[in-house]
């Protein structure tokens, strides 16, 4: 069988990568995935960690060689901004993840912009700039508040939205003469700040098909109530009603279905996960703020719950550019719930080395317990080892029951400084 893809390698560390592997080997026990560089979670049956860097694109290709892998599935995106499914897709290896040049939607916000002008794409009106004198006149001319954005990947620590124009003139000149982000900050995008509602909205694309995947709500901020410090994430539900099958509607014939179509014309045809960022404006217009070129984390946790049928034939469909929409299917009346575990002091000083104990547990309540943050002593006791650390993932045939299954998942698990959000799917977008 053609997309039968019995070995995969999965590139990457965190929940996203442990979930992707776990929803591969569901139903397929004639299937190998194997974790580079992985975490404390990845081991099992048919399941193991390689010891390669994301940024080792030499070392991953002779580890796909070595394994002789049918289907690499790339997890973040720095290695697909750096050409690592091109140089796989040179070796003849079948490979889930954008091109270099299509990965640019999410490397260069400059990029993303004139793109979406382009293409005809609702967004912010903006300003390219590359000096601070650019800077500053971009700034004067529009006035606050005003988004400024550096251009490159900064792990989500690269916009500010400022509310004066001081403010955004000091971000600018720390981004473009102090390099606080290095080359990512030589570039800036000035925008106009939008005041709406923010949804994301995930793709599966082969080029010039794409399945639209069950909306999902992420909760950012690492506090109850919406307060605190942005992070990767601290909990997600899916689907949500946020985003209404007309929303969607319009969503994917404004933003989606033009950004493959045109990332076609332009010849840099898009196979992988687009991953949309949002704002609906007053209007209902959905303007388009960002794509992501991978699945967000924890968002994947939980779409890869409900999924009804072979993620790996769909990635490697996707992957090989015969994507068959109508065979990819979800559990209907189905809903997930993710939520975080992090260390003390996440996302600004983690505390890691700190012993976890009650996954078991956890997993005979019902969740499912993602690896983020985790390693494995040679003692075989587990550590934390970054900012997130577990996502109990649940599912079930209402949104209260998955939460509470987490909920019960999650306070099943002990590690000294453990922080988690109790009021994920709660707050109101
Ligand atoms: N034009 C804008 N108007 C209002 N808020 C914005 C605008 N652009 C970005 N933001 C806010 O900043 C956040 C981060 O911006 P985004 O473009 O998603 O970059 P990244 O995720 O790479 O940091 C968004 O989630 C949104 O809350
Ligand atoms: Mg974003």
């Amino acid at each position: 069988m053609e997309n039968a893809a019995r070995k995969v390698l999965v590139v990457g560390s965190g929940g996203r990568e442990h979930a992707l592997a776990r929803v591969l080997l569901r139903g397929r026990d004639d299937r190998e995935v194997i974790v580079t560089p992985g975490n404390g979670g990845i081991a099992g049956d048919r399941l193991r960690r390689a010891d390669v860097a994301v940024s080792d694109t030499a070392g991953l290709v002779a580890l796909a060689k070595r394994e002789g892998v049918d289907l690499v599935v790339i997890g973040p995106e720095a290695p697909l901004c750096a050409g690592l499914s091109d140089a796989l897709g040179a070796e003849g290896f079948v490979v889930f993840g954008a091109s270099q040049a299509a990965a640019r939607l999410e490397g260069s916000k400059a990029f993303l912009k004139e793109f979406a002008v382009r293409h005809g794409i609702p967004t912010a009106p903006f300003t390219v700039v590359r000096t601070v004198a650019e800077a500053e006149a971009a700034i004067a001319a529009r006035g606050a508040p005003i988004v400024v954005k550096a251009d490159g990947l900064c792990a989500g620590k690269g916009v500010v939205v400022a509310e004066s124009v001081d403010e955004a003139r000091t971000a600018a000149r720390q981004m473009i003469e102090d390099r606080i982000f290095g080359d990512a900050g030589a570039t800036v995008v000035i925008e106009e700040k939008i005041v709406g509602r923010e949804v994301s909205v995930h793709a599966i694309c082969d080029g010039e098909r794409f399945v639209v995947l069950p909306p999902a709500r992420d909760h950012k901020r690492v506090f109850d109530g919406d307060r605190g410090p942005n992070t990767g994430g601290m909990g997600v539900i899916c689907p949500t009603d946020d985003v209404s099958p007309q929303l969607m509607e319009r969503i994917v014939r404004e933003v989606i279905a033009p950004t493959i179509e045109g990332m076609k014309s332009e010849g840099a045809p898009f196979r992988g996960v687009l991953f949309a960022g949002l704002m609906i404006d007053a209007a209902g217009i959905p303007l388009l703020l960002e794509h992501n070129v991978r699945f967000g984390d924890p968002e994947c946790e939980a779409m890869m719950e409900l999924f009804d049928c072979d993620v790996g034939a769909v990635l490697a469909s996707a992957a090989r550019g015969t994507l068959d929409p109508a065979t990819v299917s979800f559990a209907r009346d189905r809903y997930a719930t993710v939520v975080i575990l992090a260390s003390a002091g996440y996302p600004d000083k983690p505390r890691l080395g700190d012993r976890i104990e009650g996954i078991d547990r956890a997993e005979a309540l019902g969740a499912t317990v993602h690896h983020a943050g985790t390693k494995r002593e040679a003692d075989g006791v587990l550590l934390t080892s970054g900012g997130r650390v577990l996502a109990v993932t649940a599912s079930a045939g209402s949104l209260d029951e998955a939460r509470a299954i987490a909920y019960r998942g999650a306070d099943a698990i002990e590690f000294s400084g453990k922080h988690l959000r109790r009021d994920i799917g709660k707050t109101v977008a």
